[in-house]
């Protein structure tokens, strides 16, 4: 996939924000610092589009990045970052609660997993959660630069097993710093875009 064209277009925090340009959505969800920030930077080739930072909860709003007129990338603040204050954590929670549940566009998440440990309580309850509406998961083993080539295989399994994936959804090796599997993961979302 080339992009030639890749926008910040909308921030929200409400229905009234979304874009009313209908064009099909894929959104990012991941522990917060996991690289989701990241993933769309290097799916995009831009450095620094998507704000990124080794300090967890750098994304607090639904952020809508418009790729070549042809869809959305919607970035969404992480979970599992125990330093946002509750009250925040409970507002952004009601927010891609509504988004993931109302949004019709919505044609996939990517669900980013740090490929070097098992998934968490809170990625296990997130892809539970995205099934319970039917939602497709395209599952992304990030940061696979970290770990030895040898061992992708035995990683790739206990994700898998972990998250009790259906078969249906893909599990894809991703890494943000050398772009290992982009071009696979361009594939597969532009396959969930055109159902
Ligand atoms: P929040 O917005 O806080 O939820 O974080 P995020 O999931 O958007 O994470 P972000 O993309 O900001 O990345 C967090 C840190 O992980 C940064 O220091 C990145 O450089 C690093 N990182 C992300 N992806 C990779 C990868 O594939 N390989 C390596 N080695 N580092 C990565
Ligand atoms: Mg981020």
């Amino acid at each position: 996939m080339k992009v030639t064209k890749a926008d910040l277009a909308h921030v929200a925090v409400k229905p009234e924000q979304y874009p009313t340009t209908r064009l099909p959505e894929i959104a990012l969800s991941g522990r917060s610092n996991v690289g989701k920030s990241s993933f769309i930077n290097k799916m995009i080739n831009r450095k620094a589009l998507a704000r990124t930072s080794q300090r967890p909860g750098k994304t607090q709003t639904l952020n809508f990045y418009e790729i070549n007129e042809q869809l959305y990338f919607v970035d969404v603040p992480g979970y599992g970052y125990a330093k946002v204050p509750k009250t925040e954590r409970e507002a952004w929670g009601r927010m891609i609660e509504t988004y993931i549940e109302s949004r019709e566009l919505l044609k996939a998440v990517v669900q980013i997993i740090d490929v070097r440990h098992p998934p968490s309580t809170d990625d296990k309850m997130m892809y539970n959660w995205l099934k319970h509406f039917d939602i497709p998961v395209i599952v992304v083993a990030t940061k696979c630069d970290k770990v030895p080539k040898g061992k992708w295989e035995k990683h790739l399994k206990i994700i898998e097993k972990d998250l009790e994936k259906e078969d249906s959804d893909p599990l894809l090796l991703f890494s943000s710093e050398t772009a290992y599997g982009k071009e696979q993961v361009w594939k597969t979302i532009l396959y969930y875009c055109s159902k």
